[in-house]
């Protein structure tokens, strides 16, 4: 009979739970984050349950991050960031790793290494959110950027430099 699967989190708390904080001001940003939140949150909780239940949530987890990054990396295209900058490079590493637990929990039923990404998605996303999303937006408000139809009222000129810093005054 297979081990017993640790209980849920203490006192059934979220290691990750949306605070106005987070919030950015960017409406679809902001939902996007909330859905990851909520996301993590089911990651966390599924931990106390079946390990199918786990390998769900973490591909949940998986496609939803895939398509929160590109929508960001879409919006940095427009607005005159270079493919290659810190922000994405940031993204990438934390898809990578999101794939190979969700890839050693399928196959290996790797626990520990969930839980590790949990509490490391818990530290890791609001610093994200606050200083490089943060500075995203930034940006975008600075271009009169519209997510909705893709309109910039500033357009970026032919012969600007393209930002391959974060946008960010912590990063340039
Ligand atoms: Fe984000
Ligand atoms: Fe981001």
């Amino acid at each position: 009979m297979a081990a017993a699967r640790p209980a849920r989190t203490l006192w059934g708390m979220s290691s990750l739970t949306w605070t106005d904080t987070l919030a950015l001001g960017q409406p679809r940003m902001d939902d996007t984050h909330r859905e990851f939140v909520d996301l993590v949150a089911s990651l966390e909780a599924s931990l106390g349950g079946p390990a199918p239940a786990t390998d769900s949530a973490l591909e949940q987890l998986l496609a939803h991050t895939v398509e929160h990054f590109a929508q960001e990396e879409r919006w940095m295209a427009a607005i005159g960031f270079s493919p290659e900058n810190c922000h994405a490079f940031q993204h990438a590493h934390v898809l990578q790793v999101l794939r190979e637990v969700t890839r050693l929990h399928r196959e290996e039923g790797d626990l520990a290494l969930v839980r590790q990404l949990v509490g490391e998605l818990s530290k890791w996303f609001p610093v994200h959110a606050q200083a490089m999303d943060a500075a995203l937006v930034e940006v975008m408000a600075e271009r009169g950027f519209d997510a909705e139809t893709g309109r910039i009222a500033v357009p970026v000129a032919a012969d600007a430099a393209p930002i391959t810093g974060c946008g960010g005054a912590s990063c340039s």
